[in-house]
């Protein structure tokens, strides 16, 4: 059996050596990455070749896939040169359309399809392309975030729950179908605990989608805006983040249950394109 894990100097995340994810894995092997992610909540693994049929056998490792959200992304662009699982992340544009999501603009701090009432438990990215510089993607660990809140706040953050806008993207784009939001207490989406237990390693972690247009049900909007800034200033502070530089070939698989991530902005001018599955995920509770 293969793998080695080498956990970040970070607050989270861990690379994992040795496998050559396009053949088959042992069922040692999976039980290994399986172990490893809910260690560490995200997993880097270097110098991969993949294609669509190969990252897609890999994810099935972990469970049923989620269709990608293409169809609701205003920006979905070329999705029809793949196949159905595979959400394309890129900024390129082919015969004037993008061949995929996100553009080349920040990706503010968010959590995958938390929007939806059962969110995907994780997610896999692959680069094909990346630029040289810009891009980078960071992680923020959920589980120490919420322990290193004041007590008070982790409290109350028990009692409460969030809506997850499904509006709009994490670069602030209004999916298809939907209106622009006016007022976050009438956006649409789902309803989920603030605080979440892990189902597989009983930790709590926070859990709040992303701040744009969230809203805290039961609280008056001014306190709700307030408790929400307070929480994203607190569980964005670098001491719980882990930031990764992409080189063509990695592979990051992360856990949406307790991890929160983010893009940062790059060149207009150069391309980045990634490929993405979403392993299905079940009610937060
Ligand atoms: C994602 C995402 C970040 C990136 O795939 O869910 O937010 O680095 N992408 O492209
Ligand atoms: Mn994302």
């Amino acid at each position: 059996m293969h793998g080695e894990v080498k956990p970040t100097d970070a607050a989270l995340g861990a690379e994992l050596r040795g496998l050559d994810l396009s053949k088959p894995l042992t069922s040692l092997e999976v039980e290994l990455i399986k172990q490893a992610w809910l260690d560490h909540s995200v997993l880097l693994f270097r110098g991969q070749d993949l294609d669509d049929d190969a990252l897609i056998q890999f994810s099935k490792n972990f469970g049923k896939l989620e269709l990608s959200p293409a169809s609701a992304s205003a920006t979905a662009g070329g999705q029809v040169h793949s196949q159905p699982e595979i959400w394309i992340i890129s900024n390129v544009v082919e015969d004037g359309q993008p061949i995929g999501a996100l553009g080349d603009k920040e990706a503010d701090w968010h959590t995958d399809m938390s929007y939806v009432d059962e969110p995907p438990m994780g997610s896999i990215l692959y680069s094909l392309e990346v630029p040289k510089v810009g891009g980078n993607t960071s992680f923020g660990n959920m589980y120490k975030a919420y322990e290193k809140l004041p007590a008070v706040l982790r409290d109350a953050a028990r009692e409460l729950t969030c809506r997850h806008d499904s509006s709009t993207t994490s670069v602030g784009e209004t999916r298809v179908g939907f209106e622009g939001v006016w007022d976050v207490r009438d956006a649409p989406g789902a309803v989920h605990p603030m605080v979440r237990v892990h189902p597989e390693t009983g930790g709590l972690a926070l859990y709040l989608g992303r701040r744009r247009n969230a809203y805290v049900p039961g609280l008056e909007l001014e306190d709700s805006e307030d408790l929400l800034d307070e929480l994203w200033g607190h569980c964005t502070k670098p001491e719980f983040t882990w930031t990764h530089r992409w080189a063509k070939g990695d592979l990051v698989m992360w856990d949406n249950r307790c991890v929160i991530h983010r893009r940062e902005a790059f060149s207009p001018r150069v391309r980045r394109v990634m490929h993405r599955t979403q392993i299905l995920g079940d009610k937060p509770r």
